[in-house]
């Protein structure tokens, strides 16, 4: 698929160059092509192009959203998504690690409102990066699971596609609504790893009998 990327630091960087290495065509949408992390990511991967944002957009099939959720308001509102689909990997994070939205909305809900003709799934949110840059765990006979949230059924199909090819089972857990539920899920990991010091190499599996 021809992927754009938003957003090409920890996580954007990490899912753009193991799809990129699966086949996937990626360009990352910034209006700064000087950027640091826009320069970090060509010097690691050559294979990278970079558009201004609008013009990424509309050369992408997919766009996956990866940026701090506090510019998310400045970029999305002027862009135009097309009906195209939009992978919102972000976390509205407040302080001491709680809902940056107070859980009244989740922050795909919110980004939905600003990306108004976007399709929006929530994905790639509830782990860290670590996690999207190696999600191999050979001692097991699963894999591990990634959750996706989303009102557009094809638009979660594509995920799941994507998701195969970096090494993850897809769990569907209904409408963009439940992110609400994701992000809740991103606070208890964040919380466990960055906080209590669990080891970061670890993922939720999906076991059904
Ligand atoms: N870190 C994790 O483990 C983790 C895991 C899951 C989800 N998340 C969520 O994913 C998001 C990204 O996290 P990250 O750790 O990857 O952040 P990061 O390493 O700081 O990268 C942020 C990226 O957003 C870009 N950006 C910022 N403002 C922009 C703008 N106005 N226009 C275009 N691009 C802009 C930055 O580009 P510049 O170089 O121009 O600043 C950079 O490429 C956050 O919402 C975070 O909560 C993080």
């Amino acid at each position: 698929m021809k992927l754009a990327f938003i957003g090409i630091g920890k996580v954007g960087f990490a899912l753009a160059n193991n799809l990129e290495k699966k086949g996937h065509e990626i360009t990352i949408a910034h209006n700064n092509p000087q950027s640091k992390s826009v320069v970090n990511a060509l010097q690691k991967n050559p294979e990278f192009k970079v558009l201004p944002l609008q013009e990424a957009i509309d050369a992408a099939d997919v766009i996956f959203l990866a940026t701090p959720f506090r510019t998310n308001k400045e970029i999305l509102m002027p862009l135009n998504f097309k009906g195209k689909t939009l992978i919102d990997c972000t976390n509205p994070v407040g302080p001491k690690i709680s809902h940056g939205l107070e859980s009244k909305i989740s922050g795909a809900e919110q980004v939905q409102e600003w990306a108004k003709n976007a399709l929006v799934v929530k994905s790639y949110s509830i782990y860290g990066f670590e996690n999207l840059e190696d999600s191999s765990f050979s001692d097991y006979n699963v894999q591990p699971v990634m959750l996706v949230a989303g009102n557009d059924l094809e638009s979660k199909e594509k995920v799941k596609l994507l998701n195969t090819d970096l090494g993850f089972d897809t769990l569907d857990v209904g409408n963009l609504s439940q992110s609400l539920h994701l992000e809740h899920m991103t606070l208890l990991w964040v919380k466990m790893v960055r906080a209590n010091g669990h080891h970061p190499n670890f993922t939720w599996s999906y076991l059904e009998r």
